[in-house]
């Protein structure tokens, strides 16, 4: 496909032709992307941050659901790495009259893809298009189930921040029910030894508790601990980082909450409440949010926030994922 997949060295711990979850990911997997990305960073402060990892190389972005973040810093990214690069909109294509996602992939494989980042409504769906399509296919979001990128990137933005997160009180706080990102989180975070606080009402932590029960029993190796409580003060108490993730109104059966300014009093994350937490404790949300809902608009914005970071840092995550897919090495990209 390019000079580096070439030259790339054999022995460098990846040994995924996809990206799907994160569950399937070794410890060593997720040091290598935090390692690449580093790389990438280097390349993202050069007056010219292109490189031409991949060039010759077809991404093709196909979105079924809307988004800002992940499409957009996927774009960048592969242009990054000189990529050509195709956007498709579910909306404005072949889709709207009734063409099946599997004819769909093979329609874009035929149109020469080797890679296909992905976003569909429907979890499992990148699932079935890795089963059909020759080339990568990266989930860019799917359903409920699974935001891999997301959750490496949130990882990278603790890191940089608090070194080594083995030990440290990470909560992870809301609508974890209907959250691809707070599933693909506890995938990354235990495996990175993360002590892991899930909060929210009792209506939507369904799941959540069996499979803390489940970890308890040995776990993630290296992981410190996966707690899953209503009590908010419990969970936000000397907390390292607090994760706030959106009331996904678009997803949400009637009566799973009494009514949105409930949930905000009860569960939004204010300044008092931000105050249980450690003096420096970060404050994350993978967006888009809902401020003055899960959380406060001045605690979005509050020096210790390191939300737009996390947008920053997608993009260095994202050239990280494409290029190692590709068979890139970290120490090449300094090269490149
Ligand atoms: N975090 C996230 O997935 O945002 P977008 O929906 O804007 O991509």
């Amino acid at each position: 496909m390019n000079a580096l997949r070439a030259d790339a060295t054999p022995d460098v711990g990846w040994r995924q032709k996809h990206l799907l979850d994160v569950d399937v990911l070794s410890l060593a997997e997720i040091q290598l992307v935090m390692r690449t990305t580093d790389a990438m960073k280097e390349v993202l402060g050069r007056p010219i941050s292109k490189v031409p990892a991949l060039r010759g190389t077809n991404v093709t972005i196909l979105f079924y659901e809307a988004s800002t973040r992940t499409r957009v810093s996927f774009e960048v990214a592969a242009k990054n790495l000189s990529a050509d690069v195709v956007n498709i909109a579910a909306s404005s294509s072949s889709v709207t009259k009734g063409e099946s996602l599997v004819d769909t992939i093979r329609t874009i494989e035929a149109l020469g893809a080797d890679m296909i980042v992905m976003r569909h409504g429907t979890s499992g769906a990148p699932y079935l298009a890795a089963e059909v399509f020759s080339g990568s296919i990266l989930n860019g979001g799917d359903g409920w189930h699974a935001h891999p990128s997301q959750a490496l990137l949130d990882l990278y933005t603790m890191r940089a921040h608090l070194g080594d997160v083995r030990g440290k009180k990470v909560v992870i706080l809301g609508d974890v029910l209907h959250s691809r990102v707070a599933r693909s989180n506890v995938w990354s975070l235990t495996a990175a030894g993360a002590d892991l606080w899930i909060c929210g009402p009792t209506t939507i932590l369904r799941g959540f508790d069996a499979w803390a029960g489940r970890w308890s029993g040995g776990g993630a190796p290296g992981h410190a601990g996966f707690t899953v409580t209503s009590d908010i003060d419990a969970a936000l108490r000397d907390a390292d980082v607090v994760m706030a993730l959106r009331l996904q109104r678009e997803r949400m059966d009637a009566g799973l909450l009494p009514s949105l300014r409930e949930y905000a009093a009860r569960f939004g994350l204010t300044r008092e409440r931000l105050a249980l937490a450690k003096p420096t404790a970060l404050v994350m949300h993978p967006g888009p949010m809902n401020e003055g809902v899960e959380i406060a608009p001045d605690v979005a914005i509050i020096d210790r926030s390191v939300i737009t970071e996390q947008v920053t840092n997608g993009v260095a995550v994202r050239m990280a994922l494409l290029y190692l897919l590709a068979g890139g090495h970290p120490e090449a990209v300094t090269n490149a």
